[in-house]
């Protein structure tokens, strides 16, 4: 597949400081502070993506900088849009839309305010764009499109899915990834930035479904422990509560002063968080295959 950004050697490229990247990223973008839209959860979660895409493509830290600078700006027109149209649930009319529209505009014209938001001005008013010229607000094509739009929109367009609005609940990862694969094969976006997602998703439900593995073994020995309880009580009752047996009770996190009963509650909560694991667990290994089959199946689409 074609790539937008030259991949660096992974063993050559330094290893990016991100809590010094975005200490930089928020002085820069600190004029418009005062917004609330950084504080919006679309628009944290759509730099939290972007982030990782960038970091997954061993980017020069400049160009990271600006990817996610641009990604914290990308709706910031949006602040001009009237509330009551922002804040409709309800489908928008054809006249609405196209003013909704317009955010990629006065976006692009707040940045245009700053000096130092220029470089930033045509991304943002391009993360509505298609590579194949159908987005809007300008109908560019793959080649006019500056890359770093298309990343965001690949971000955007994602956290836009998955996410849980007030009014409706947000897809499941592999839900969204699917719906996107098609706007891929419709030539509309990026297979490049679109693998690197898949990547970036991928690793992070493999990081979760570790520590779920691992809460599990954590938890799963609680059956066991009801029963040693038992003959511990036993013995706390035969002899009084000698230094051994708490520190037996202790190996358990349980509190020695309590009665059985307590404890059997404490290993009760403790059971059901094991279930809650479980279904977490099972969740995360059914995204994770999911995602592989689209994986594949992007591969064997590009081919
Ligand atoms: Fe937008
Ligand atoms: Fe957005």
């Amino acid at each position: 597949m074609r790539r937008t950004f030259k991949e660096v050697d992974i063993l050559s490229s330094t290893r990016i400081n991100e809590s010094e990247l975005l200490r930089e990223v928020n002085l820069e973008i600190s004029v418009l502070k005062g917004l609330d839209i950084f504080t919006n959860a679309h628009v944290q979660g759509v730099v939290k993506t972007t982030m990782a895409m960038c970091l997954k493509m061993n980017m020069p830290y400049e160009e990271i900088k600006k990817c996610v600078i641009s990604a914290y700006l990308h709706d910031v027109g949006k602040i001009r849009i009237p509330p009551e149209i922002l804040q409709k649930t309800a489908r928008l009319t054809e006249e609405e839309y196209q003013e909704m529209k317009k955010h990629t505009v006065y976006g692009y014209e707040m940045c245009m305010e700053y000096p130092t938001f220029h470089k930033y001005a045509s991304i943002v008013r391009a993360h509505h764009e298609n590579l194949d010229g159908t987005g809007y607000p300008d109908g560019l094509t793959a080649d006019e499109i500056p890359p770093e739009a298309s990343l965001i929109k690949v971000a955007d367009v994602y956290d836009a899915l998955t996410q849980r609005r007030q009014y409706k609940d947000g897809y499941k990862q592999s839900e969204a990834l699917a719906i996107m694969l098609n706007d891929v094969k419709a030539g509309k976006m990026s297979p490049d930035y679109y693998e690197i997602l898949l990547f970036v998703v991928i690793e992070g439900l493999e990081e979760k479904h570790e520590t779920h593995l691992m809460n599990i073994q954590k938890f799963n020995n609680n059956l066991e422990v009801l029963h040693e309880l038992e003959i511990i009580y036993k013995q706390i009752y035969d002899r009084g509560l000698t230094p051994k047996l708490e520190k037996k009770l202790r190996q358990f996190e349980l509190a020695p002063g309590y009665d059985m009963s307590t404890n059997a509650n404490l290993l009760i909560i403790k059971q059901k968080s094991l279930e809650k694991e479980l279904e977490w667990e099972k969740l995360c290994a059914s995204e994770i295959s999911a995602i592989n089959k689209i994986l594949k199946e992007l591969y064997k689409w590009a081919d």
